[in-house]
């Protein structure tokens, strides 16, 4: 397929936000916790909003939550808000299926990894737009990981070399994504799982340290360390 990275509007954004933060401790759904005084997912719409392939952005936010979430985000930029689902996969279709079909590049963005850089986003549909159907943005494994048996003894160690850790957002032809969706019988934490199963390839581009995902509370404590940084443009 011929590359056109002068294509831009061609790329719906999905946002699952629904999730209610359970490793984050006490204090309601992960997405509107705060940093720095704005809630994680104010911070994650601004980027995605500030991607110049980006037409359209869904976020699938807590049931509870959906009026209130509409109404916060309408300051920041123009963004569909569905009710999420019990399950990641679940909020994930809800706001897929809110995306029209002639949109041809979808990404899937946890609300959770809310510093990611615009850049990220743009080197993610651009592979998406040069002919792959699946792209996941990665990083080399630092620790040494082992396998470990339920009684605590090394099974052995795994090579580090061939690893990466998987971030988002994670895109994909669209046709692809529905289809792996349609197809995907058990859960899945990882939609490009979903895209492995049916057979076809899944792409890496580099992702980057700030799309570190939010999950626990020293999470938290980094990304506003981070966010006192000078801008970072990767
Ligand atoms: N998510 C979602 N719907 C769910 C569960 C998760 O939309 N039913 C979203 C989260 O809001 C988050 C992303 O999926 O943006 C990644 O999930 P995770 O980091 O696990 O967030 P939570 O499920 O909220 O956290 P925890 O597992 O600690 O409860
Ligand atoms: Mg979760």
């Amino acid at each position: 397929m011929t590359a056109q990275p002068s294509a831009r509007g061609d790329v719906a954004v999905v946002v699952p936000a629904a999730g209610a933060g359970v490793r984050l401790g006490p204090g309601g759904p992960k997405a509107l916790r705060l940093l720095d005084g704005e809630p994680l997912l104010v911070h994650a719409i601004r980027r995605i909003a500030a991607s110049p392939s980006v037409a359209m952005i869904v976020v699938a936010a807590p049931p509870p939550d959906v009026d209130a979430v509409r109404t916060l985000l309408a300051q920041i930029a123009p963004v569909t808000v569905v009710a999420g689902g019990a399950e990641r996969q679940e909020s994930v279709a809800a706001a897929l299926a809110a995306v029209p079909p002639a949109l041809p590049i979808v990404l899937v963005h946890d609300a959770a990894r809310c510093l990611t850089p615009v850049a990220v986003f743009e080197r993610v549909a651009a592979a998406v737009r040069d002919g792959a159907d699946a792209v996941i943005p990665v990083l080399p494994v630092v620790d040494t990981i082992k396998e470990v048996s339920a009684e605590g003894t090394v099974l052995g160690t795994v090579d580090r070399a061939v690893l990466r850790a998987v971030q988002t957002p994670q895109g994909f032809r669209a046709d692809v994504l529905r289809a792996a969706h349609a197809a995907a019988a058990d859960s899945h934490t990882d939609d490009a799982g979903a895209v492995e199963k049916l057979g076809r390839s899944v792409h890496c581009v580099p992702g980057s340290d700030l799309a570190l995902k939010i999950t626990r509370p020293i999470d938290l404590a980094v990304a506003a360390h981070l966010l006192t940084l000078p801008p970072e443009q990767s």
